[in-house]
């Protein structure tokens, strides 16, 4: 396939998401009113649905030639997304998402806690369908995302997290689920156990450079983000860059990057970065990025060359390109 076919096709998958998406919402508004609206506004604002797009991609690398029997659990993987979404503005205390004022901006952040409740209701309603194996990957590893939002919280602050305790809350929250949706999809397909687990371990490199990459979006900022540049900062959370740096600088220069997160506003911005790069710690970041995101095409090396797979490798290289 040229490359202008792999974007097209990449970009029927969406379309294919978001029409799904958009009749379910329509559907369920119908029913169950405004915190089906409320809820819905977040869902349709966009969203690049990476998630949904790789369960399909890993349920057809995996060997699945049905894509119908997998589009509820894709679209599953963007509920439950959604919904951690509107919790995570509300823990983070971040005022827009996806280009828009978070809902908890919106209408308060009792019924924002409730739409997101609502969300994972609906994401668990369509994921329920599948055999008992897949539903408790998908489970299981929400409970995992919760588990490391909690830890998550813990760290804010606290200057001596180390990478392992950075990397285990990032597997947790953002690559658990990733991994989660690959292996799901592969069980649904019928793939062979080492199969399951090769999509598995990809899903799980794949996301955790997903969320370094996000980490250092959040420190460089970008407009197209639809989202704040600096809210990790701002709310004390020890991302790598940080991580590393406190370990690196030494004498007067430590004291200073921890007296800016601890105090951190915008005009900072330029003097934390000049220290994160004495330090060499976005450069850091940055290689350890492209090591997760080479493990994770090592794992697509155990499938024969297709088009599927030309299609995750294209979703590789957007994790690496991102600015949104
Ligand atoms: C944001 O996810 C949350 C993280 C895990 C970093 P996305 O960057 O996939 O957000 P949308 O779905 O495209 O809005
Ligand atoms: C990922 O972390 C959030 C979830 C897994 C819900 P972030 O807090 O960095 O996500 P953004 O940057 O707000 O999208
Ligand atoms: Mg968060
Ligand atoms: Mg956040
Ligand atoms: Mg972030």
């Amino acid at each position: 396939m040229e490359d202008n076919q792999v974007l097209d096709r990449f970009e029927e998958m969406r379309e294919l998401v978001n029409a799904n998406l958009e009749s379910i919402v329509e559907e369920q508004s119908a029913v169950f009113g405004e915190v089906a609206i409320v809820s819905g506004q977040i869902v349709l604002a966009g969203g690049k649905r990476i998630r949904p797009i790789l369960v399909m991609l890993a349920y057809q690398l995996a060997g699945g030639d049905d894509l119908e029997e997998v589009i509820p659990l894709a679209l599953s993987s963007e509920f439950i997304h959604s919904a951690s979404l509107i919790h995570d503005d509300i823990n983070d205390d971040s005022s827009t998402r996806r280009g828009q004022e978070a809902i908890h901006v919106k209408v308060g952040q009792a019924k924002a806690i409730i739409a997101g409740d609502w969300l994972f209701s609906q994401g668990f309603g369509l994921g329920a369908r599948y055999d008992e194996e897949v539903v408790e990957v998908m489970a299981h590893y929400c409970s995992i995302l919760a588990s490391a939002e909690f830890s998550q919280i813990d760290h804010v602050l606290d200057l001596s997290t180390s990478p392992e305790d950075y990397l285990e809350i990032v597997r947790g929250k953002t690559a658990g689920p990733f991994a989660a949706g690959c292996k799901g999809a592969a069980l649904v397909a019928n793939a062979s156990a080492e199969n399951c687990e090769y999509l598995f371990e990809f899903g799980m490199e794949l996301g955790i450079a997903f969320q370094l990459v996000d980490d250092l979006l959040d420190i460089r900022g970008d407009e197209r983000m639809g989202k704040p540049r600096g809210s990790d900062i701002y709310e004390g959370k020890m991302t790598l860059p940080i991580i590393h740096a406190l370990t690196i600088l030494h004498g007067p220069q430590r004291v200073r990057l921890s007296e800016i997160i601890r105090n951190f506003e915008d005009s900072l911005f330029d003097e934390l970065i000049s220290l994160l790069n004495f330090g060499g710690s976005l450069n850091y970041s940055e290689i350890l990025i492209r090591n997760h995101l080479e493990r994770a095409l090592s794992y697509l090396d155990h499938f024969e060359d297709c088009e599927t797979k030309q299609l995750l490798k294209h979703v590789v290289k957007m994790v690496e390109k991102r600015h949104s």
